[in-house]
C-alpha cells in the first residue's frame, strides 16, 4: 500500500512491482477529471470562458456609457429653461429612465455571464466613451444637440458589439440584448432629432 498526496488529496494505491503503470495512469486520470471540473462560476452555457470574458468585458463598457448618458441626461433635465422648459424637463425626464431601466438590465446580465459587474464612478469615467462636461449649460438646443451626438455614437458602438457577439464569440442571446438596446437609442435618437429639424 502506498499514500500518495496529491492536489491536497489523499489517494491510496495497493502496489506491486508490476502496477506502476496503473498507479501513474490512475494519478493521470485523477488529475484529467480535476482539470476538466468547470468552474462553477461561470455559466455552462456553450460559450468558452474566454468569450464569456469578452462579452462581459465589452457589456461594461457599454455599461459605462449608459451611465454617463443616463447621467448627462440627468443634469439637462435639472438644468433646462426657456421657452420649452416643462416639455424638455418631462422629455428628458422619460430618456433617463429608460436609461436607468437598460442600466440594469445589463448590469444583471454581466452577472448572468459569470462575471462581476463594475458600480463605481471612476470605473465608469476609466471605461466610457461618452464625455462628460463638468461646468458646461449648454442652451436647450444645445443639449439636444449633445444628447442626440451621445446617442448616435452609442448606437455606432452597439452596431459592432452585436456584431462581434454573434460572429466573434458565438453569443446569439447578448446580440439580441444589444439589438434590443440600440433600437431604444435610436428611437431616443429619432425623438431628439425632430427637434432639431
Ligand atoms: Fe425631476
Amino acid at each position: 500500500m502506498i499514500d500518495v498526496t496529491f492536489l491536497k488529496k489523499s489517494v491510496t494505491f495497493s502496489i506491486s512491482k508490476s502496477s506502476i503503470f496503473v498507479v501513474l495512469e490512475k494519478i493521470k486520470k485523477y488529475s484529467i477529471s480535476i482539470a476538466s471540473k468547470p468552474n462553477k462560476m461561470k455559466p455552462n452555457i456553450g460559450i468558452s470562458e474566454k468569450k464569456l470574458d469578452a462579452v462581459t468585458d465589452l457589456l461594461a463598457a457599454v455599461l459605462a456609457d449608459e451611465v454617463m448618458l443616463y447621467m448627462k441626461t440627468r443634469k439637462f433635465h435639472w438644468n433646462v429653461s426657456g421657452e420649452s422648459f416643462m416639455e424638455l424637463h418631462k422629455l428628458f425626464e422619460n430618456q433617463y429612465n429608460q436609461l436607468e431601466e437598460a442600466i440594469d438590465e445589463i448590469a444583471e446580465r454581466i452577472n448572468k455571464l459569470g462575471s462581476k459587474t463594475i458600480g463605481t464612478m471612476d470605473e465608469f469615467g476609466k471605461l466610457a466613451t461618452i464625455k462628460e462636461h463638468p461646468g458646461k449649460y449648454p442652451t436647450s438646443k444645445n443639449m439636444i444637440s449633445e444628447l442626440l451626438e451621445d446617442h448616435e455614437t452609442v448606437i455606432v458602438i452597439l452596431r459592432e458589439h452585436v456584431k462581434h457577439c454573434a460572429e466573434k464569440f458565438n453569443d446569439a442571446g447578448s446580440a439580441d440584448f444589444l439589438t434590443g438596446l440600440m433600437e431604444t437609442h435610436e428611437t431616443i435618437s429619432w425623438t431628439l432629432r425632430r427637434y432639431l429639424s
